[in-house]
């Protein structure tokens, strides 16, 4: 009988793909299958998260949980960016605990596994060229790593010491995984890296020198591959030849996540941010004057250290001008290791709860309005997943989420849907084509 592996992914995309990277692994080295059943598995995984505070405390617990119900001869691995940031403090903390393994190291998952009380956590390790064995959660949309690593020095942001510099993954590699994976089936690839336009900066050996633009270009030059979708691009990097790249290739999809962070330029400047409120306008000006059917997404830290009443308002007239198509919204939690941690002039608590709500109305007010002209128009909708009484779901070029009333025929099929009722997160449409 197989090993069982049961694996729980916190965080973002980056982490669900580091998680297909490791069942990879564990399959084609250790013959592991996955479970959903914790109590049953020989292995149990927790690949975290550790960019706001409160998925790593849910860590401590969560693995109180896990000990008490494992299988006694079960191991459990900490792995992913809180794996990074504590090292060995998790083994303190948590002494069952048989291993910890740091984001920048997933590649090393079969080798550790049989290290008792192992902790490699280094943020320098290159696995920029690793080949990674082939395990994919969705059969219709591929992720697909484009590099490791973050090189900017956002004040509040721990990325940089969990995930280490960054490095490009040589486009061929790119283009080979990308081809492999569409000629299985897949029709979608989704592009990752922590800052994905500043693609081709540095590769660990000498490379020809390729921005985000040109591997964009090749990427969509693969017969049968229909969509590309990417994540996260920074706004300091969107340059006129990339926006006009993603207007004019049909192969993108018109969704584009802007991380705005601040709308206030002295905000901007002490998170180190690298833009002011006026460049992030002025890039959102261009994109809708190219692609005015773009759909544009957004996160947006509230209260961050000096955050006076003045510059909130700036945040909420970028809203306002801007009217994104969704926001992840986030209250600032400070973080170890960070510039930012230092910084005195904390906003008060009430006040931070204040700002985020007022946001948060703000955006569903935007939100409820651009929804309701959706009644009655009709997008073409690729089905990705199957959902609880007969509905699939999927998603439009801009991103938009359609359920319909079928079957799983219609997975990895595009159908013309007409759109019939609307509900905050989810559209539900009909099959008209
Ligand atoms: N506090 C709050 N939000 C944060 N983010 C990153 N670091 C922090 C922090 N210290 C948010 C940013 C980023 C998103 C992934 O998480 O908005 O874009
Ligand atoms: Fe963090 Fe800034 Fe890098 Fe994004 S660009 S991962 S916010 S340091």
């Amino acid at each position: 009988m197989s090993k069982k592996l049961f694996i729980e992914t916190l965080g973002c995309a980056m982490n669900s793909r580091d998680s297909e990277h490791m069942i990879a692994q564990l399959k084609e080295k250790e013959g592991y299958e996955t479970t959903d059943d914790m109590p049953s598995a020989d292995l149990i995984l927790i690949n975290t998260c550790s960019v706001r505070e409160k998925p790593v405390s849910k860590l401590f617990s969560e693995l109180g949980v896990f000990n008490k119900k494992k299988k006694e001869s079960a191991k459990i691995g900490v792995c992913g960016c809180t794996a990074s940031h504590l090292g060995d403090e998790i083994l303190k903390r948590a002494p069952y605990v048989s291993f910890v393994l740091g984001a920048r190291n997933v590649s090393r998952i079969a080798e550790v596994l049989h290290k008792d009380k192992a902790v490699e956590v280094d943020i320098n390790y290159d696995e920029s060229e690793f080949a990674f064995d082939d395990y994919r959660t969705s059969p219709y949309k591929a992720y697909i790593n484009i590099s490791i690593g973050c090189d900017k020095s956002c004040t509040f942001c721990i990325v940089p010491k969990t995930r280490g510099d960054e490095i490009s993954i040589p486009d061929e590699l790119i283009i080979r995984e990308a081809q492999k994976v569409v000629d299985s089936g897949a029709k979608e690839i989704f592009l990752l890296g922590q800052n994905v336009n500043n693609y081709g900066r540095r590769f660990s050996g000498e490379h020809e020198k390729v921005n985000f633009t040109e591997l964009l270009r090749r990427l969509s030059k693969i017969e049968k591959l229909e969509r590309i979708r990417f994540t996260s691009p920074h706004p300091f990097h969107m340059d006129d030849e990339f926006i006009e790249e993603f207007a004019k290739n049909p192969k993108i999809c018109k969704s584009m996540h802007m991380p705005l962070q601040s709308g206030s330029t002295k905000v901007l400047k002490d998170m180190k941010r690298g833009y002011s409120k006026e460049w992030f306008l002025n890039r959102v000006e261009k994109l809708r004057a190219e692609c005015p059917e773009v759909s544009i997404s957004t996160d947006i830290i509230v209260a961050f250290p000096g955050e006076s009443d003045t510059d909130f308002e700036d945040t909420i007239d970028v809203m306002k001008q801007v009217e994104f198509d969704q926001i992840f919204s986030f209250k600032y939690s400070p973080r170890p290791e960070t510039e930012a941690e230092s910084f005195t002039n904390v906003v008060d608590e009430d006040i931070a709860s204040m700002r985020l709500t007022t946001l948060q109305d703000l955006n569903t007010k935007i939100i409820d309005d651009k929804n309701a002209t959706q009644l009655g128009r009709t997008y073409k909708v690729y089905f990705e997943a199957l959902n609880r009484d007969y509905f699939v779901s999927g998603r439009t070029d801009n991103n938009l989420v359609v359920k319909v009333k079928g079957s799983d025929e219609l997975l990895g099929q595009f159908r013309d849907v007409k759109i019939t009722s609307i509900g905050r997160t989810i559209l539900t449409g009909e099959i008209v084509a």
